[in-house]
């Protein structure tokens, strides 16, 4: 007797089949057929089982935190969104797992995964006349948008049917890290987006605010830990973070400032910004103005930087028309139609404190000047390396003296040097490490 006969061989009989495969093939053929179909009618398409993967992940993280840590990483209402969400794909999935008890799951280690298009940088202009040259050349009667350059890192969103099925960091511009389940857990952007394209590709920068950042701060120097650098190291540190519940605390945004994919095909830059902030996700600041009207317009942006509670180090100046840009194309670096006009740090005046020094774990010692709090971008400065003992020696500087500080790239403090002048004669000289 055949094996499946043998198995089954209550169950056949009780239902009155005899075996298929010794008696009639054809019958055979059919029940294999019948068996293929329902599997393939019962899997979820990949999206979707995707997605209920990364809820599943956040839920447990969210169960783990809050019964385990006592330290819910979101609030009940957020939870339970997100638990009907799962219930609610599992009515139409009814395959998809039961969500199962408390526990942590690591998320999967960030596989590479290629980017659709490559992500490319931007051309970099340090004068007005470097931005004329620009203009000149895409066309001084185009349109072109202005919109500050955040200074976080790029992540490459991709919705489908409206949910969020990947986001990707940059990577070396050809493939990215997968950071999903990370972004999903900041609740940076919506995971589920209502009357969203079939299809959406977008890219953003993924930013920490000063004050989320100082918050940070203050809560690591309590728990005893060390200080992070920058908002921008920051953000990038927090998607590589396993522990989701301290990736939900960061308090991480993102900025969209591009549309990849769209169907329908928006015509405009702007329109394109429009549409995606009317989904509900967040988009970066963005004016419109005539080629004629860009250096006035950087310049009333340029005046209003210190108001962002984001870093930024520039300013972005971008064709509005999308065929244009696209038409007009990229070199393999830069996109043609686009180019970033780099702020020039502005030193602020302040006075050396003393220097402290840290040692690293090669056994190094750093000098860490202190200085009085100035504020600088919207943040207050009091603080800044001086990488070596022979930075420091270069400064030729004295506890006391007046010096000029920066945020170089729009976040980490730097020292520039002494401010020109005589000294008082109160200034002390600087001891040397114990
Ligand atoms: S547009 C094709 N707009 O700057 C390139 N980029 O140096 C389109 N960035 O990788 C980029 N703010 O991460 C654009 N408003 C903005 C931006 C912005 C920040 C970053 C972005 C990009 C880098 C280029």
């Amino acid at each position: 007797m055949h094996n499946l006969c043998r198995n089954k061989k209550k169950s056949l009989k009780n239902a009155e089949i005899r075996c298929l495969i010794c008696q009639h093939a054809f019958m055979f053929e059919r029940m294999v057929i019948f068996w293929m179909l329902c599997w393939s009618c019962l899997a979820a398409p990949e999206p979707v089982e995707r997605h209920a993967a990364q809820l599943r992940v956040l839920l447990q993280q969210a169960d783990a935190a809050y019964y385990n840590s006592g330290n819910p990483i979101m609030g009940d209402a957020a939870y339970d969104a997100l638990r009907v969400q799962y219930e609610k794909l599992r009515t139409d999935y009814p395959e998809l797992p039961a969500l199962s008890g408390v526990g942590v799951v690591a998320p999967e280690d960030g596989g590479k995964i290629a980017h659709t298009e490559p992500v490319l940088s931007l051309k970099k202009a340090y004068t007005d006349d470097e931005v004329e040259s620009f203009i000149g050349r895409c066309g001084r009667e185009k349109n072109y948008c202005v919109e500050p350059k955040l200074d976080g890192l790029t992540v490459v969103l991709r919705y489908q049917n409206g949910l969020l099925v990947q986001a990707l960091t940059r990577g070396d511009g050809k493939q990215g890290s997968d950071v999903t389940t990370a972004v999903m857990a900041s609740g940076c952007v919506p995971v589920r987006l209502a009357n969203a394209p079939e299809s959406l590709e977008l890219r953003g920068e993924m930013l920490m605010s000063f004050s989320a950042f100082d918050a940070l701060n203050k809560r690591r120097a309590q728990e005893g830990l060390t200080q992070l650098k920058s908002p921008r190291n920051s953000a990038a540190g927090s998607l590589r973070l396993k522990d989701l519940a301290e990736v939900a605390r960061r308090g991480l945004q993102v900025r969209i400032f591009e549309v990849i994919d769209s169907e329908p095909v928006w015509p405009t830059h702007t329109a394109a910004l429009a549409q995606v902030a009317t989904l509900g996700l967040p988009v970066v600041e963005s004016r419109t103005v005539t080629g004629a009207g860009v250096l006035q317009v950087l310049a009333e942006m340029n005046l209003r930087r210190g108001d962002s509670n984001f870093p930024t180090d520039g300013l972005v100046i971008r064709l509005n028309d999308r065929a244009e840009f696209e038409r007009i194309g990229a070199t393999a670096k830069y996109p043609r139609g686009a180019i970033a006009r780099k702020y020039r740090a502005v030193p602020v005046e302040t006075t050396l404190l003393r220097i402290e020094w840290t040692k690293g774990d090669s056994g190094r010692l750093t000098p860490i000047a202190h200085f009085e709090p100035v504020e600088v971008d919207g943040a207050t400065l009091q603080r800044a390396s001086l990488h070596s003992l022979d930075h420091l020696r270069a400064l030729d500087l004295m506890l006391g003296d007046r010096i000029e500080v920066v945020r170089a790239g729009g976040s980490v403090p730097e020292i520039l040097g002494r401010c020109s002048g005589l000294r008082t004669g109160r200034e002390k000289a600087i001891p040397d490490p114990e």
